[in-house]
């Protein structure tokens, strides 16, 4: 199986957590598509009710172009669960998430959530986190003083993201003015910067966490620790469900 067809599995198969009357966090990224296409499937063809609440602008619209009914957590007060994919699962199930940049919305809403299920390709598993660059959101001003802490909290060079995310860039297009927008613009107007070298240096995922939200600029951190429960994990051998308490 190769990888997007793990994402698809995966996708599909954290559907089997959904049911009728619940409220869902929409997650964001390419694995999590899946499960929002099949929840609109859902609706429409077995007559699921849920109610959902996406993550970033791209999900929203995907969600509304597949049929789901939206809300917000001042409406609904809390979620019963939420569905999102992540960049790095570790054995505790301490995630790295945000290389889509949706990370400040994903955990408001993760937080609001009795339970959260991630799903992945297994090539998302790891032993340590921080192979993958750890995204940290960060507001514009004076960024790169900020960058020289977030460096010198985590021990790796910390980058400031240059690739645009998509919905900038279709609202950048559609604006008709020369205004200079930045090109690393998160949903909330804010900048991502990736921390890593390519090896894993994250030892203890709470003190890295609470240590860079101590830093004013840092808006928040794509570390989330001991916030998921179940992981849907899919790879050569098919899907498995993997539950923190079967370790
Ligand atoms: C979005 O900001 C991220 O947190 C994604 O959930 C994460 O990057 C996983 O994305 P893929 O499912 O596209 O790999």
């Amino acid at each position: 199986m190769d990888v997007e067809q793990a994402k698809k599995e995966a996708g599909i198969a954290a559907v089997q957590f959904v049911e009728s009357g619940m409220y869902i966090g929409l997650g964001t990224g390419s694995t999590v598509k899946h499960t929002v296409i099949e929840i609109g499937r859902a609706i429409r063809e077995d007559g699921l009710e849920v109610t959902g609440v996406p993550t970033s602008i791209e999900t929203e619209k995907l969600a509304i172009e597949h049929g789901i009914p939206l809300s917000n957590l001042t409406e609904l007060g809390g979620l019963d669960l939420v569905i999102d994919g992540a960049d790095e699962i570790d054995p505790s199930f301490n995630l790295i998430k945000g290389g889509g940049a949706a990370l400040l919305r994903e955990k408001i809403v993760a937080q609001a959530s009795n339970r959260m299920i991630v799903v992945a390709d297994d090539t998302k598993q790891v032993n340590q986190l921080g192979a993958f660059p750890l995204p940290i959101e960060i507001t514009p001003f004076e960024c790169e003083d900020t960058l020289r802490r977030i460096s010198d909290i985590c021990g790796v060079p910390a980058r400031i993201r240059a690739k645009m995310n998509p919905t900038w860039r279709e609202r950048l297009e559609s604006m008709d003015s020369d205004v200079d927008v930045p090109s690393h613009i998160t949903d909330n107007g804010n900048m991502i910067v990736d921390a890593g070298a390519g090896v894993p240096f994250i030892k203890d995922p709470e003190t890295i966490e609470s240590q860079l939200l101590h830093l004013a600029g840092v808006v928040e951190v794509g570390i989330f620790a001991d916030m998921c429960d179940t992981v849907v994990l899919a790879g050569k051998s098919g899907v498995e469900i993997l539950r923190l308490s079967d370790d």
